[in-house]
This record gives C-alpha cells, structure tokens and sequence, in this order.
C-alpha cells in the first residue's frame, strides 16, 4: 500500500510547495515510483510548479480542477460528470509516472461549507455541530481519494500556510506530515503550533475514529550558512532537535539556490530542469532520506507486530 504524505508548516514562505514538487519528482525520476501531487493551497503554486499558466487556465475552464470534486461532496445533487481520474493531469512535466490532481484559485466557500454541514445537522437531528464538522473535515480528502489511493506509491498534499479546513482534512488522511521550516525563530514557531493543532486534532476525533499521522521529518530549508549567519542557524536548529528530538530532524539541508526559485519559469521542479545544481542535489540527497526514515518506521512497526504476535 502506498503512503500519504503532507508536506505543511503553520508558517508561509518555508519552502512547503518547493519540497513537495522536488520531492516528488525525485521519487519517480530515480526511484521509479508513481507519484501524485495535490494542491490543496489556493495560491496554486504547486499546479503552477508543474504545468504552464495557459494549460492550467484552460483546464479550469473545462472544470477539471480539485474545486470540482469539492463541489460534488459539499452539493452531491450536482451530479457529477466528471471523476478523479478524469481530472488528474498524468505525466506532468512529461514525466511517466508523475501525476497532478490541480488546484484552483477558488476551492471552496466556507459559508456554503458551514450551511450544508448545518443543514446536515438539523436533518439527522444532531445538536452536536461540531461532531459533524469533525466527521467532514475527517473524510474529505480522504473520499475524494478513495477511488484511485492504491494506484500510487506517494500521494503527497501541499498545503496552504495557516491551518484551513483542506489542512485539516490532509492531515486526518495522511500517514506521515514533512514539516519544512526555515532556521529561524517565527518558522519555528510555526512548527510548535502545527505539533499543538495535530495534538488537537488527534484528540478532537478520538472518540469516532483514530487519526494515526505521525511526523517524519523536519526539513531546514534555505539554509546557507556563512560567517555571519552560520552561528545563529546552529543554535535555532539546536532548540528545535532538542524539542523533538534528534531523530525527525533530516540530516540534509535544502540551501538558497537561485535556481531552485528560477526553475518555476519553466514550469518544471529545478531537479529536472537543472539538476546538478546544489539545490538539485540536497533534494536527490533529502529524497533518500525520507525513503530511509519510511523504511525504518516500517521495520519497527512489524518488529512491534511480531511481538504482539508472540505474546498474545
Ligand atoms: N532552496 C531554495 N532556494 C531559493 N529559493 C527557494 C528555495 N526554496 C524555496 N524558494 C523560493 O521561496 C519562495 C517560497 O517557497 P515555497 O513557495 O516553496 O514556500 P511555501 O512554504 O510553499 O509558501 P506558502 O506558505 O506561500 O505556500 C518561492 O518563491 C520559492 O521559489
Ligand atoms: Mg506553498
């Protein structure tokens, strides 16, 4: 089975969409793996990472945007025409193996959000909106993705900054979250409320389903260090370790690299548009990280069941 893996920080501007891009791209170019990115954040700086302005524009005129498949949950009587697969763009960035599920600039009204969930309420007699709402953000991703999880090796979510319904929802879906952050103080802080809402979130659903994401990894990104800044970095990235641990923390780094931002004008992630560049290869490098620390966790999650087995 494959993985699900959100890519968020409380924090705009660390680096979310770049990683997932790369990443992405990464683990079909060298792994050979069927990849499929969402973008769940209205800017859509994902959709526009991976395809050209025109094309995007014209696939929104067809409808053929996440918005749609939004639509079809919160309003099921507009029968839709249209299904997942019809609206994942396959071999982005004629790369077999790489798919995208667009975003769009208008995913979804919240107060047509909050009038279905309330309606919802009142006909099934519920006084607990809040159980309703939870029931929502907790299958939507999650239906929208039923129909084509198990074709992927990775199914990575971009999310938007703050902390919206779609975040919410990634996070009650995915099995793991990456939590790109900047070496600075407020990036940080930016990690330490995402921990708290998760902490939250976990136990908001806990008495109707389990909600089992886990961390794996913080990545420091845009983090070139020289002798002015190298000092005060080291200390930042020092406080978070000791926070969470030295284990989730990714030993590379993703550095400032000008070509890495150039690379969008080209409508392609800079690890196939320009991979020998540095920022190319901390991404190659940070990929085979990631499938490490996976591996690991699968090996202790079946070491864990082996004795389970045994002592029952
Ligand atoms: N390693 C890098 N080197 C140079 N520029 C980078 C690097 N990583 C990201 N950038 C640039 O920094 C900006 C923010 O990156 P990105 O959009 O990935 O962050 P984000 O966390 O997804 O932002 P948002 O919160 O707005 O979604 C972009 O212009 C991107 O091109
Ligand atoms: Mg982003």
């Amino acid at each position: 089975m494959g993985y699900v893996i959100a890519t968020a920080n409380m924090k705009g501007g660390v680096g979310k969409t770049t990683l997932t891009v790369n990443m992405a791209t990464c683990l079909t170019k060298n792994y050979g793996k069927r990849v499929l990115v969402l973008d769940l954040d209205s800017q859509i700086s994902a959709t526009l990472s991976l395809m050209s302005p025109v094309d995007f524009a014209k696939l929104r005129k067809q409808r053929r945007t996440l918005r749609y498949l939004i639509d079809d949950i919160i309003n099921p009587s507009s029968r839709a025409k249209l299904t997942i697969r019809d609206i994942i763009q396959a071999q982005v960035c004629n790369l077999p193996g790489l798919d995208l599920l667009p975003g769009d600039i208008d995913l979804y009204d919240e107060f047509v959000v909050s009038e279905m969930l309330h309606q919802q309420a009142v006909n099934l007699g519920e006084n607990e909106f809040e159980t309703i709402w939870n029931r929502f953000e907790r299958v939507l991703l999650g239906k929208i993705l039923e129909p084509i999880r198990e074709e992927y090796d990775f199914i990575i979510l971009d999310c938007a900054p703050g902390y919206n319904l779609l975040t919410r929802s990634a996070l009650a879906t995915s099995n793991f979250y990456i939590l790109p952050a900047k070496p600075e103080p407020l990036s940080v802080v930016g990690i330490q409320l995402l921990e708290r809402r998760i902490a939250k979130l976990k136990e908001s659903h806990e008495h109707e389903a389990k909600i089992d994401i886990q961390m794996l990894g913080i990545v420091f990104t845009m983090s070139n260090a020289n002798f002015l800044s190298g000092r005060y970095y080291k200390q930042v990235m020092q406080r978070v370790s000791q926070d969470f641990g030295e284990a989730k923390i990714c030993q590379t780094q993703i550095p400032t690299d000008v070509n890495v931002a150039k690379a969008v004008d080209s409508f392609m992630p800079v690890v196939l548009n320009n991979s020998g560049t540095a920022g190319s290869k901390a991404f190659f490098q940070l990929t085979q990280e990631l499938l490490q620390k996976l591996e690991y966790v699968e090996r202790e999650k079946q070491q864990r069941t082996n004795l389970e087995f045994a002592t029952s």
